[in-house]
């Protein structure tokens, strides 16, 4: 499609030595004036990139030789003038337009600007209140274009690949009963029913079932959702999910039509094919491999389970552990036997600040193992311990004994701590996607004195362990799916409950009792008996796809208005107070804390 208007016939960063001898309008922003030799230059930027215009005041019309004369940085231009190679020696290898450049033959000022508080051209990063308060400059900086554009290319590919497979986007409501999926909702009074309040979406999770049990058969939605929770790098009160439901399906049927969705909008966005199909590792698996249920397959290392060893190691600390259903583990660092104390001391820290009691190194080297218990261990267990992780001579291993979920997180954190200490991780941009299934249907919440869901209310339970739901609900394994990608969760989802008794019973033993299910749930609990398919879905984050696509640190990146931890957004100044008469219209008294 052409670019071309009636102010401008081409972009001002898609000009090429192709160009050369058309003349061009160009509409664009000053991004940077200088004055050199009598010749005025300016950089013009737009979408696509700068480019360079030259003025020679003296060739061109007053009013041209005055605008010229008055630009200043991101006023708004247009320039006409034919497009020349640039003199030999004056070739930017660093600007995609640097072979040429456009001599003006008139100049016209479309817009002033005020004097920015950051020049979109400058490559650091400005001050990240500064950017967000003033956004729109933000976002004219070529780093923030390309994410944007990655954005929309990512979205526009995912759509394209879920319509190729017979997906049909159906927009859900936003002003909801609130749907659970684990975090407290953002609510809106009800003017027309006082003391009445929606909820807005966590997820369309329970639409998205309905639209099952209407036979829309494969349901997919670009959608907005909505948690009020604390903000991290890769959380945002409101974020943008790839939501899909199918029916007739299991597990695998998701995971198969999840890799097709993902390796197409990666291959369209980075033209590269990501190998399919992902491969896949079990809950119990990857807690014990890599202390984590979000493991980072960038990195090489693997915890070893040392439990066996511990009764005689000659260490009380790890005999006590196991002997009283702990476990020992440990964890190879290659070649990093020459920690420094301080260092030792930084990994103990990671270590305790995950909940363990401490940590044991024990560094390999020539003439026997340094460490505090080397002395201690029996060679034998040196040995073996050697062995189970892998270790050789010039290598350190980081031991930790106690409570499994405990040594598991310990480990798991201290994995992630070396691989960036001690450049242990792959950073080549590779995209290293693994799902994680088996996940246990429900943990027990200490504060809540009751199960929770791991997952949300409508995951279904494996089959086989339907029989546990009764003497050992903790034991219940889910059939969820979890995608991840370089350690961030991408996605999750699972099959879902069909069958309105086995719904009641995980109500029941969520703590949610028959009369709070029928008026939380009603709706679904009715549906649910009139005739509805065995399905099945999934939800990706978009936003923390696009991030790790783009190689950016946190979702704020690619999002093209954030909010800060605070969940403010600094240009608007949202949240903000209301006119009185809204919230007395909407029946809302505030009360001062
Ligand atoms: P879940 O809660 O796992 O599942 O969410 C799916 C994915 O959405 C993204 N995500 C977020 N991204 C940015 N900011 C947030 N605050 C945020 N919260 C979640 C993550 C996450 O993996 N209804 C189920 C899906 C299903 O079962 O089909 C659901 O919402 O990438």
């Amino acid at each position: 499609m052409s670019v071309a208007t009636v102010m401008r016939s081409h972009m001002c960063g898609a000009l090429r030595p192709a160009d050369v001898g058309q003349t061009v309008r160009l509409c664009g922003w000053v991004q940077r004036r200088r004055d050199l030799g009598g010749l005025v230059f300016l950089d013009l930027r737009d979408r696509e990139g700068v480019v360079q215009v030259v003025v020679n005041p003296t060739e061109v019309g007053p009013e041209a030789a005055r605008a010229a004369d008055a630009v200043r940085a991101e006023f708004v231009v247009r320039v006409e003038g034919p497009v020349v190679r640039r003199p030999e020696g004056t070739v930017n290898a660093r600007l995609a337009t640097g072979e040429v450049e456009v001599r003006a033959q008139a100049v016209e000022i479309l817009a002033p600007s005020l004097t920015p508080p950051f020049s979109p051209g400058d490559e650091a990063d400005p001050d990240e209140a500064l950017r967000l308060r003033y956004r729109y400059l933000d976002l004219r900086r070529p780093r923030m274009v390309a994410n944007l554009l990655l954005r929309h290319r990512t979205a526009m590919a995912v759509r394209r690949a879920l319509d190729a497979l017979g997906f049909v986007e159906v927009e859900t409501p936003m002003l909801i009963r609130s749907t659970p999926e684990g975090a407290r909702d953002f609510i809106v009074p009800s003017r027309l029913q006082p003391g009445k309040f929606y909820a807005l979406p966590q997820s369309p999770q329970l639409f998205k079932q309905l639209l099952m049990v209407a036979g829309l058969d494969r349901y997919f939605q670009i959608v907005r959702c909505f948690r009020d929770e604390d903000l991290r790098a890769d959380r945002q009160p409101e974020f943008t999910q790839i939501d899909v439901e199918m029916s007739f399906v299991g597990q695998d049927d998701i995971i198969a039509v999840t890799e097709t969705v993902v390796a197409t909008a990666v291959e369209s966005v980075r033209g590269v094919r990501v190998a399919t199909p992902f491969p896949r590792l079990s809950y119990a698996d990857t807690m014990l491999r890599y202390g984590s249920d979000k493991p980072d397959l960038r990195v090489d290392l693997e915890i070893a389970d040392l439990t066996p060893l511990a009764a005689t190691s000659g260490i009380e600390r790890f005999a006590a552990a196991a002997a009283t259903g702990g476990v020992l583990r440990g964890l190879r660092v290659p070649g990093c036997a020459g920690a420094s104390r301080r260092e030792l001391d930084e990994l103990t820290a990671v270590a305790v600040a995950a909940g363990a009691g401490g940590l044991a190194p024990l560094a390999l080297v020539a003439g026997g193992p340094r460490g505090p218990l080397a002395r201690r261990l029996t060679e034998g267990a040196v040995a073996a311990v050697a062995e189970r992780t892998g270790a050789r001579e010039g290598d350190l291993v980081l031991l930790v004994a106690g409570p499994e979920p405990v040594v598991a997180a310990a480990l798991g954190r201290l994995r992630l701590d070396v691989a960036e200490r001690y450049g242990l991780r792959r950073d080549d941009g590779a995209l290293r996607f693994v799902w994680v299934t088996g996940f246990p249907l429900l943990e027990w919440s200490d504060a809540d004195g009751r199960y929770t869901p791991v997952h949300h209310p409508f995951t279904a339970p494996m089959i086989e362990d339907l029989p546990l739901l009764a003497t050992h609900p903790g034991r219940v394994r889910a059939q969820a799916h979890d995608l991840v990608l370089n350690g961030v969760e991408l996605g999750g989802g699972s099959i879902r409950i069909h069958d309105r008794a086995v719904q009641e019973r995980v109500f029941d033993l969520l703590g949610i009792g028959a009369e709070e299910a029928r008026a939380r749930f009603g709706f679904l609990l009715e549906a649910l008996q009139y005739g509805a398919p065995p399905h099945g879905g999934i939800a990706l984050g978009l936003d923390r796809f696009v991030m790790l696509l783009a190689g950016e640190a946190t979702i704020r990146e690619v999002i093209a208005f954030p909010k800060t931890a605070s969940a403010a957004d600094l240009l608007t100044g949202a949240p903000g107070e209301v006119d009185p008469a809204l919230l007395r219209d909407a029946h809302i008294a505030v009360i001062a804390d």
